[in-house]
């Protein structure tokens, strides 16, 4: 059997949305698909600490955790769907999770509610940093794509407030500030900074 190549987002269709060039399309496309990947692996890191954080509190970190998912999911939906609205084939995989990611895998197992969102906590720094460039390299090509990010970013930002708040000392220090690793993080939430 003849192997297959498989599909790129430089699969492009021979059209893109209305007042944009294939070029500024396909350059749009590529940076939302490294955040499509960013998005699928984010709800299943979201799902594996829904699933892993044992503890005093677990209940109410359990059940926070669930509709941020589902928000998650819904936008790597509205990335796969603009994607294919500007001409190019989002590829939605696991190995394109692979394939385009530039981080680590989610490093915690069961744990306790501060060590993971502690972790966490870092996670969605470097998720929404991610995103804010994206919203910076596309911004003069598309204002539409644009617009999408802008209002996913707002959502992400609000999550991790609820995340910090959890973390926040009664003098505004978050222990797993200066921290570049989950590990690192979530030790520093585990002792409280
Ligand atoms: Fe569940």
């Amino acid at each position: 059997m003849a192997h297959r190549t498989r599909p790129t987002v430089g699969d492009m269709t021979s059209f893109t949305a209305p007042g944009l060039s294939i070029e500024s399309a396909t350059t749009v496309s590529t940076t939302l698909q490294e955040r499509l990947s960013a998005l699928n692996d984010l709800h299943l890191t979201l799902k594996h600490i829904h699933w892993n954080v044992v503890g005093a509190n677990f209940i109410g970190v359990h059940e926070m955790i669930d509709p941020q998912v589902e928000l998650v999911r819904g936008y790597a939906d509205t990335l796969a769907e603009r994607i294919a609205t500007l001409g190019s084939a989002p590829r939605g995989t696991a190995k394109a999770i692979e394939d385009d990611r530039s981080w680590s895998d989610y490093s915690l197992g069961r744990d306790s509610v501060a060590a993971h969102l502690g972790a966490l906590d870092l996670v969605y720094d470097g998720f929404v940093s991610s995103h804010r460039d994206a919203i910076a390299k596309i911004g003069e090509l598309d204002p539409i794509t644009e617009d999408i990010l802008i209002g996913q970013t707002a959502e992400l930002e609000k999550f991790q407030w609820f995340v910090r708040a959890h973390l926040e000392s009664n003098s505004g220090r978050l222990p797993t500030s200066g921290e570049s690793s989950e590990a690192g993080a979530a030790e520093a939430a585990r002792n409280g900074g």
